[in-house]
C-alpha cells in the first residue's frame, strides 16, 4: 500500500514543515509529505521544502482577482497530488467555505493559543495583556468560523514573570515542533478522526481542549485527555 501523502500548505518561515520533514526522516510520520504549497514568492517555506527534494508549487494570491479562484488553484494541485491529509503550517490565508467543506475532516492547522482561547493575530501579546498563565499551541481541524474547529491537542506552557511576546512567540514556537509531527501521525495512522462537531481519538470523542501535553525536556508528556 502507498504510504499515506500528506500536502503541506505555508506562507512564511517553513519552521513547522521542517519538524514534519525530520519527522518523517525519522520514521515518526507514518506518511510522506508530497505537496508542499506555498502563496508567498521569496517564502523560507518554499526553500525548505525544494532542500528537502519535495514537489514544491507557487500559487502566489495575488494573482488571483478572488479568494474562490485562489482555493480552487490550491484544490486542483492537493487533488492531483493525491494527497490524504491536508496540514497548514503557517498558512496566512483565510480558505473559504466551500474549500474547508471539500477537505473536512482531513484539513488541520496549528494556532499559537490554547484555544478556543485567543483565535486570531498577534495572540502572544493578547494572552500577555489579559494576564493569563497559561499559553501554548493548539491543533485543530479547520471548519468554517476561523481557528474554531474541533481541537485535537493542545501543548502548554506556564507564562514566566518577565516574558514578552517574544520570548512567548520563542517557546510556544518550540512547543509546536513537538506537537505537530505527532498529532499528524495520529491523524496518518486513523486514530483521529472529525465527527460532527467533535474530534475523536481511537473512536472516542475529545473534550474542548483535545488532549493536553505539556514539555518535559526535549519530549511532550500528555497530562490529561482534555
Ligand atoms: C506558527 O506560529 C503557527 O502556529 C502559525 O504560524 C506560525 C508558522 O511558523 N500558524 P512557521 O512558518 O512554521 O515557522
Amino acid at each position: 500500500m502507498p504510504e499515506p501523502l500528506i500536502a503541506v500548505l505555508a506562507s512564511g518561515r517553513g519552521s513547522n514543515l521542517e519538524a514534519l520533514l525530520g519527522a518523517e526522516r525519522s520514521g515518526r510520520l507514518g506518511g510522506r509529505i508530497g505537496l508542499v504549497i506555498g502563496n508567498r514568492p521569496g517564502a523560507r517555506c518554499l526553500e525548505v521544502a525544494r532542500d528537502a527534494a519535495r514537489q514544491t508549487l507557487l500559487i502566489d494570491h495575488r494573482q488571483f482577482d478572488q479568494r474562490e479562484a485562489f482555493d480552487a488553484a490550491l484544490a486542483r494541485a492537493i487533488d492531483a497530488s493525491a494527497a490524504r491529509w491536508i496540514v497548514l503550517a503557517g498558512f496566512m490565508r483565510r480558505l473559504t467555505a466551500s474549500f474547508v467543506r471539500r477537505y473536512r475532516g482531513r484539513l488541520i492547522n496549528i494556532h499559537p493559543s490554547l484555544l478556543p482561547d485567543f483565535p486570531g493575530l498577534d495572540t502572544h501579546r493578547r494572552v500577555l495583556e489579559a494576564g493569563h498563565r497559561e499559553h501554548g499551541a493548539s491543533v485543530h481541524f479547520v471548519t468554517e468560523a476561523l481557528d474554531a474547529g474541533p481541537v485535537i491537542a493542545e501543548a502548554r506552557l506556564t507564562v514566566r514573570p518577565g516574558d514578552d511576546a517574544a520570548s512567548l512567540a520563542g517557546r510556544v514556537l518550540e512547543l509546536e515542533h513537538l506537537l505537530y509531527p505527532r498529532v499528524v501521525a495520529w491523524c496518518v495512522a486513523g486514530r483521529v478522526t472529525l465527527d460532527g462537531a467533535r474530534a475523536s481519538f481511537d473512536g472516542q470523542p475529545l473534550p474542548v481542549r483535545g488532549i493536553v501535553f505539556e514539555r518535559s525536556g526535549e519530549r511532550l508528556v500528555r497530562v490529561s485527555a482534555g
